[in-house]
């Protein structure tokens, strides 16, 4: 217990520190102050925050979900604040969840699509216990009930 009250204490410290629940951080541009740049995977992670968002009320509603949005796939190539986060957890966890958000898409599938975007949701939750446990009470938001 008390070593991965380390771990978790030194994921804080590398990354994700002090950005916690926030959703965005507002640009500031003077020449005075340090511009916060996100980082391109920053992006993508509230890209598809947002997306899962939408799919998710798409989903109580009953509406009509479309295909698998591939530009999810960003997930593998684009640039971390530490890249040494690219990491073989990093590898593992980025490929089940591309698996599981396909699912989410699958119209053959006999698991009710609630499930299958939990699913989805849940790997995003695996991974930031990994990596990056800021974010994790945002992402849980997302999770169906
Ligand atoms: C394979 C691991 C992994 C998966 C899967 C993953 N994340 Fe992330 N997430 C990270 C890492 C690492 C960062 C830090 C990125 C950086 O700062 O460059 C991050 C950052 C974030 C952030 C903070 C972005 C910011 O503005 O700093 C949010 C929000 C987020 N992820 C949400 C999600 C959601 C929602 C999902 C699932 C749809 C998800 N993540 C899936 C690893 C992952």
């Amino acid at each position: 217990m008390r070593i991965f009250g380390y771990f978790v204490l030194a994921a804080l410290l590398v990354s994700c520190n002090s950005k916690k629940e926030e959703p965005t951080v507002s640009v500031v541009k003077s020449p005075d102050m340090e511009i916060y740049t996100p980082s391109e995977m920053a992006n993508h992670m509230n890209y598809m925050y947002e997306y899962n968002e939408a799919l998710k009320s798409r989903i109580l509603k009953g509406d009509t979900i479309g295909d698998y949005p591939v530009d999810f796939e960003i997930l593998y190539s684009a640039e971390l604040t530490d890249p040494t986060d690219r990491d073989d957890f990093f590898e593992l966890f980025s490929n089940h969840f591309i698996e599981r958000q396909k699912e989410i898409f699958d119209e053959e599938s006999e698991i009710p699509v609630k499930d299958r975007y939990n699913s989805a949701i849940n790997l995003c939750i695996s991974c930031h216990n990994t990596t990056c446990i800021g974010p994790i009470p945002r992402i849980k938001k997302l999770l169906i009930q």
